[in-house]
């Protein structure tokens, strides 16, 4: 991955690492972690995003999972559903990954700890930790939601198998102005249009 800013790549390398020790627990997330990297990366190019808001989205959304690092075993490798209680604590991930990229105190850090604390924000509010709504929610955390659940759906995990890319983009359509903000979704389409990002057919990850 291309970072352009010195500073950015030292933080880069120290998160890296916790990444690398969340493989060793749960290597799913890691790889969804790099796919959503490079799709949240391709729509942000094609949302006008400066410099450095492209440099925080691509290190959020590589690490944007990173505080599953903090979710005991029992949930986080769980093959069936969640009961409300173990949902509650799987929640706690984007807060937690937040307060670990705002431990390295780099430059920098803030604004990406800021966007993964509000990946899960729902464009309508109704999402997770803050209810945050439309603009109010940082655009790097609206464009990484887009594409962490394009990648979510078209990839066979744990609990479900992987969908067929058409009802993955119908699903999407319905979310879209519920989850999902319309004009990045637009951009989204356009970038998945273009081929780049096309689900392999009966990948599993
Ligand atoms: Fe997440």
């Amino acid at each position: 991955m291309e970072l352009n800013d010195p500073i950015l790549k030292v933080l880069y390398a120290y998160t890296k690492a916790l990444s690398v020790a969340l493989g060793y627990r749960d290597q799913l997330t890691r790889l969804h972690s790099e796919r959503v990297r490079d799709l949240s990366a391709a729509i942000g190019i094609c949302s006008g995003l400066s410099e450095s808001q492209l440099e925080a989205l691509k290190i959020a959304a590589s690490f944007h999972d990173i505080g599953k690092i903090g979710i005991p075993d029992h949930i986080l490798l769980k093959p069936s559903a969640f009961t409300a209680e173990e949902w509650g604590q799987m929640k706690k991930h984007s807060e937690i990954g937040a307060e670990i990229i705002a431990a390295t105190e780099i430059d920098g850090a803030h604004q990406a700890s800021v966007v993964i604390r509000h990946h899960h924000e729902h464009f309508d509010g109704s999402g997770y930790p803050d209810g945050l709504d439309r603009e109010n929610i940082p655009i790097c955390a609206r464009i990484i939601s887009i594409a962490d659940s394009y990648d979510a759906m078209t990839v066979t995990r744990t609990y479900h198998s992987a969908k067929p890319h058409p009802e993955v983009i119908e699903i999407m359509r319905k979310e879209t102005g519920i989850k999902h903000d319309p004009a990045l979704m637009d951009i989204f389409y356009e970038v998945i249009e273009s081929g780049e990002f096309s689900p392999i057919k009966g990948r599993s990850a």
